[in-house]
């Protein structure tokens, strides 16, 4: 079966990234990863890319906070382009991603976000839920639009709010939650885009 060619794009310290390299190691996700990209210099999902043989770069992001500047977009499109990239995987990336990259790449964006969406959009998803006095949450892939953790939902994953969570306890059990529902579902997109 065809080997669909992702990029993956995040922030910080890259779990789900590393999730999807062991899935396509272990031969249960028939993809294969042309290149990781940061917004943040040193990002260990950067080390992680590197620790798998993966070509990886640093997008410097221009001047905003929660987007990227225009020229940064345009970069970044240029590199997955470039790339012969296919899927577009968000894998903790914190920026908003506008019309070029939308355009570009429709219904070819996913990302996963810590709550069972639409419920807890935004930052910090997982102490929403504690502080809301959930009994369960969880994790969401969808496709991305143009707004903040909105677009067709692909797969979600309950996890019980236990009595004594913390924020990290919490997130911690949703994080393990995220490792096994994005391979997975990145490997049912696969299946249909390579269906054609
Ligand atoms: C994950 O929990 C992901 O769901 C979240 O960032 C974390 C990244 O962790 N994404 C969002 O909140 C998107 N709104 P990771 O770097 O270990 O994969």
């Amino acid at each position: 079966m065809k080997r669909v060619p992702l990029g993956i794009l995040g922030s910080g310290k890259g779990s789900n990234c590393r999730a999807i390299f062991e899935s396509i190691k272990s031969g249960a996700l028939a993809a294969e990863v042309r290149v990781v990209i940061s917004d943040v210099f040193d990002a260990p999902i950067l080390d992680i890319a590197r620790e798998f043989s993966v070509p990886n770069a640093y997008l410097p992001p221009g001047r905003f906070h929660t987007r990227l500047e225009p020229q940064a977009e345009a970069d970044l499109l240029r590199m997955l382009r470039e790339a012969g990239v296919e899927l577009v995987v968000l894998a903790g990336f914190m920026r908003i991603l506008k019309s070029p990259m939308l355009e570009a790449f429709t219904r070819r964006i996913v990302n996963i976000h810590p709550s069972l969406l639409p419920k807890f959009p935004g930052l910090e998803a997982w102490k929403q839920a504690l502080v809301a006095g959930e009994k369960m949450t969880g994790c969401t892939v969808h496709y991305v639009d143009e707004q903040i953790d909105h677009g067709d939902i692909i797969a979600q994953s309950e996890v019980p709010i236990l009595p004594n969570d913390t924020p990290e306890s919490l997130h911690a059990r949703i994080q393990i939650a995220e490792h096994e529902l994005y391979p997975t579902a990145i490997g049912q997109i696969c299946r249909k885009l390579s269906a054609g």
